[in-house]
């Protein structure tokens, strides 16, 4: 728990607000210039205006002079699947001859390699490839970031999947906020009794789950060929009577019902809808679902990109986030996520940082500890190279985070 002062930067980025944002409110980010920050014990104590005196002993604390750099809150990243074992580079090449990632998936690929692959790594190869991901996205400016199960999809993997992130957790610098995701695929054995598979997770998983407190929320795939909407709703229910929070992968390939399904069961958040409907946008914006938008996956499979710009003009909270997983989005690039979700979702950069700060922390139920410079907060914070945060998409492909700081410790 670090006591630290950055002085004087050339923007204070507060992102201010305790909850997700929605529509017109996500352009306005609280810029203060020439501002000072104060951590103590970990936790932001004071946000000083230009020329205001320090009123603490600066001896008891660590000061960065930060003139000339645009400050932050740490990023925050709501949708990952950052554990898994073995990688699919023949698929980027199938992909490129113009195998579909759905074809890939029926004929055995995909989500269910890479579970071949998991249930055969040891843990301490989760924990070290996972700590070096970690590693990764701390340079890239994320503090906390959510991470999913789904690569088991049996009862001893899932758990392995969801145990490796809670150890990361207590030993990284990182927060790992856990979702389990049980109905990720069909493994092999349950193909065709996919009802069966989904009573499986209730019955067994669920209580597992909830009793070891390995996960907050639980998610699943909701997609033609993968889970239906029915079973989605059943799953997802029956969820919520464990206390795990909800969330959905949602329109993604095809126009399913899935964000209309989220509004209904007032899901924390629905991610991926690149599909979405006018009628399943309108609903989440109503029910405070957090759209979560993955550009990367689009990019990465070239599918068309959500329509982020027609989501915060119909009100939605839109968040974002890299998607990191070894199939749909084989990377942490946030200076790619910024400069896709502005080029190609039309976001604003204001939009843009909004939706990886605060309404990223809505998406995993934190905005009211980190996502947003204000008093009581966590002190997780970044510093640009550059004097504003409009450099973050305009340096297309850039990292231009210079010093990352976790709980008033420099961290990177
Ligand atoms: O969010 N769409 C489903 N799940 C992941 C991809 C997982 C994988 O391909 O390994 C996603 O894109
Ligand atoms: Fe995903």
């Amino acid at each position: 728990m670090g006591n630290i002062i950055i002085r004087n930067a050339a923007q204070v980025v507060t992102c201010s607000g305790f909850s997700g944002k929605r529509g017109g409110e996500m352009s306005d980010l609280q810029v203060i210039d020439n501002g000072t920050v104060i951590v103590t014990g970990g936790i932001i104590s004071h946000i000083l205006q230009q020329g205001e005196p320090i009123p603490v002993d600066e001896q008891d604390y660590t000061v960065i002079h930060a003139e000339g750099k645009a400050l932050l809150p740490g990023f925050v990243d709501p949708h990952t699947h950052f554990i898994f074992g073995g990688y699919r580079e023949e698929e980027f090449s199938w992909r490129m001859r113009g195998d579909s990632y759905m074809e890939i998936m029926q004929r055995g690929g995909g989500i269910v390699h890479t579970t071949r692959a998991t249930r055969e790594a040891t843990e301490e190869e989760l924990l070290a490839s996972g700590r070096e991901r970690l590693d990764t996205m701390m340079q890239l400016g994320i503090t906390t970031v959510e991470g999913k199960s789904g690569y088991g999809l049996d009862r001893e993997t899932e758990l392995k999947q969801l145990r490796v992130m809670r150890q990361l957790n207590e030993t990284h610098a990182m927060d790992v906020v856990p979702t389990f995701m049980g109905a990720h695929a069909t493994p092999a054995g349950w193909e065709g009794r996919e009802d069966a598979f989904i009573d499986f997770n209730i019955r067994e998983m669920f209580p597992l789950v909830a009793q070891e407190k390995l996960a907050e929320s639980v998610d699943i795939f909701c997609e033609k060929g993968v889970f239906t909407i029915e079973q989605s709703r059943r799953y997802l229910m029956a969820a919520r009577e464990h206390g795990f929070q909800l969330k959905m992968h949602a329109d993604e390939i095809v126009t399913l019902g899935g964000a209309e399904l989220a509004a209904a069961l007032r899901c924390l958040s629905a991610d991926h809808l690149l599909q979405a409907s006018d009628a399943g946008i309108r609903a989440m914006a109503e029910a405070g679902v957090v759209a979560t938008l993955l550009p990367l996956t689009a990019f990465t499979l070239r599918e068309p990109y959500a329509r982020g710009r027609a989501m915060i003009d119909a009100g939605c909270i839109v968040a974002m986030a890299t998607d990191l997983n070894p199939g749909s989005s084989f990377t942490a690039s946030v200076p790619l996520l910024f400069a896709l979700a502005c080029i190609y979702m039309q976001l604003t950069p204001e939009e843009a940082v909004t939706a990886f700060t605060i309404n990223s922390a809505a998406a995993i139920n934190r905005a009211g500890s980190i996502g947003s410079i204000d008093v009581g907060k966590q002190g997780d914070l970044l510093l640009l190279k550059f004097p504003s945060y409009k450099f973050l998409p305009y340096h297309v492909g850039m990292n231009i985070v210079e010093t990352v700081i976790k709980r008033g410790k420099v961290v990177i």
